[in-house]
């Protein structure tokens, strides 16, 4: 049989510094675990702007539709900033989400013991926090029809629709159900059912899909009151179901609770391929982060993170997602810290590299 396939998008900032520990970590399950992967790598975001004119090149959008997972860095940067809206950057994470149908976006906000008091919010209020927050990726206000800049009576007007059909509702719900299957068996669903339509089908798809989840616990928040929750007592969520544009939001809120955005992975699934993988990418929730990119600061835990993640949702190797992640809890309770874990009084940050190193030690030590 041959290897499960990787197709690596490092694309801007420090996406290829943090990529590049990914690989060591890629290197790593294959010499020790006999876990081999066919990687291979190319252009998205700014990147593939700079050689192509636009960013994500045709070729790669086949591509990605032919491989096991995708794994991808971050995309955008200041020098991007006055191209065309059709061309930015960001287009082409887009493109790659809608083309392959990756509906389900997962983004854990977990808060790891050793960066407890790092939340802005009291430890007590986040020590422990483990939430999975499931958010609709291809559809609403994103992607929905009409949209445009028009010109109305003597002045312009900017227009975008937020869409949803029943099976778009219905699909990401199971998605969700499912997960809090194999956690709390707690799911909350957010919208905004008092002032948009498409709020109340949500509420109606989401309470008719629960029937087939009766062991699992449903209640719905209008999604104003969640963010709220979220800041007062997060811990009250397990599984957050939600649309794109509220999930894009909610989710930032989510991942600052943890103190630590540089430590946030995320999965995007979409429906099974022939071998039953279902089609995925992968990507830290951090972005770009152009101030610190090319000198060596950023944390690859986030895509390290992102890496465990494919290894449990895409290639069925749950045992050896958690030793990636204990490695990477291990690292932490040892105090090595990136700049962006440092507290004001603290210590020396370790570089990207040595983070990567002592990733590697720690998994050597995991056998
Ligand atoms: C995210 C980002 C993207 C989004 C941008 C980069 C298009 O904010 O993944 O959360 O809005 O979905
Ligand atoms: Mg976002």
């Amino acid at each position: 049989m041959s290897n499960p396939s990787l197709l690596i998008l490092a694309g801007d900032g420090i996406g290829p510094e943090v990529m590049s520990q990914v690989q060591r970590v890629i290197g790593w399950f294959g010499d020790n675990r006999g876990l081999n992967f066919d990687v291979s790598e190319d252009l998205v975001g700014g990147a593939a702007y700079d050689k192509h004119g636009v960013p994500l090149h045709d070729d790669t959008m086949a591509k990605a539709q032919e491989v096991d997972a995708v794994l991808l860095g971050a995309v955008g940067g200041p020098k991007y900033d006055d191209l065309d809206f059709s061309v930015k950057p960001e287009r082409g994470l887009l493109r790659l989400r809608k083309e392959m149908d990756l509906f389900a976006n997962l983004r854990p906000a977990q808060c790891f013991d050793a960066l407890s008091d790092f939340s802005s919010l009291k430890t007590e209020l986040v020590a422990g926090l483990d939430i999975m927050i499931v958010r609709e990726l291809t559809s609403g206000v994103y992607f929905g029809e009409p949209r445009g800049i028009f010109e109305e009576g003597n002045e312009r007007v900017g227009i975008n629709t937020q869409r949803y059909t029943e099976s778009e509702i219905e699909r990401g719900a199971r998605a969700a159900f499912d997960l809090a299957m194999k956690r709390d068996k707690r799911l909350c669903s957010m919208e905004k059912a008092n002032v948009m339509e498409s709020g109340i089908l949500w509420r109606q798809v989401v309470t008719e899909v629960s029937k087939d989840y009766p062991e699992v616990e449903l209640s719905h928040m209008y999604a104003d009151n969640g963010a709220m929750q979220l800041v007062r007592a997060p811990k009250q969520f397990d599984v957050i179901y939600t649309d794109n544009l509220f999930g894009d939001i909610l989710s930032d809120c989510a991942a600052m609770l943890t103190g630590s955005l540089g430590m946030l992975p995320s999965a995007s699934l979409g429906a099974p391929m022939d071998n039953g993988r279902p089609k995925a990418l992968y990507e830290p929730v951090h972005g770009s982060a152009p101030d610190i990119a090319g000198q060596g600061k950023a944390n690859p835990c986030a895509c390290v993170l992102s890496f465990a993640m494919a290894l449990r949702y895409s290639f069925g190797e749950g045992g050896e997602a958690d030793r990636l992640e204990a490695a990477v809890e291990k690292v932490l309770a040892d105090g090595v810290r990136t700049g962006d874990l440092m507290q004001a009084d603290g210590g020396t940050p370790v570089s990207t590299t040595e983070m990567g190193d002592a990733l590697l030690a720690a998994l050597d030590a995991s056998l």
